[in-house]
């Protein structure tokens, strides 16, 4: 059975394309699922792509991740920068964690500077846009098939 990669996105990624493409891009959630479920077929991983604007969706997720999912590719969101909670259940899977932000947060306003997440992720890509999230899924395949 081919390994799964959990891929989760929080608050607002479900207007990607549409928000603040200056910042975001034009590319929409469903584009970069695609991507992901294309490349998933040749790096040999099965792809699992969820988004929620609510947190305990979120956690109920990495939950279930402790029994199905190899690792986790998370965009977080502005929960990134608040959430003990989000943290607490990525603490409680055993798998990498990959945390993914489109912009380069480090760019951005102070608030969006100290991410929970990173206390946890074994790597973070910021700022390179969508195409984050397919180096993610490169990266999270090698972790998990020792290709
Ligand atoms: C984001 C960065 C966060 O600060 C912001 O709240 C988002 C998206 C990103 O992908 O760049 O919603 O995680």
């Amino acid at each position: 059975m081919k390994p799964t990669v959990l891929v989760l996105n929080g608050p607002n990624l479900n207007l990607l394309g549409k928000r603040q493409p200056h910042i975001y891009g034009s590319e929409t959630l469903a584009d970069v699922e695609a991507d992901l479920r294309a490349l998933a077929k040749d790096l040999g991983v099965e792809v699992r792509f969820h988004q929620s604007n609510r947190e305990y969706e979120l956690i109920d997720w990495i939950h279930d991740a402790r029994e199905t999912a190899a690792a986790i590719l998370i965009n977080p969101g502005a929960f990134t920068h608040t959430s003990v909670a989000i943290l607490d259940a990525l603490n409680a899977f055993e798998g990498p964690v990959l945390e993914i932000h489109i912009s380069n947060v480090h760019k951005r306003e102070a608030f969006r500077h100290h991410s929970y997440v990173s206390q946890r992720a074994e790597g973070v890509i910021a700022g390179f846009g969508t195409q984050g999230y397919s180096l993610a899924l490169r990266r999270a395949a090698h972790l998990v098939t020792n290709a």
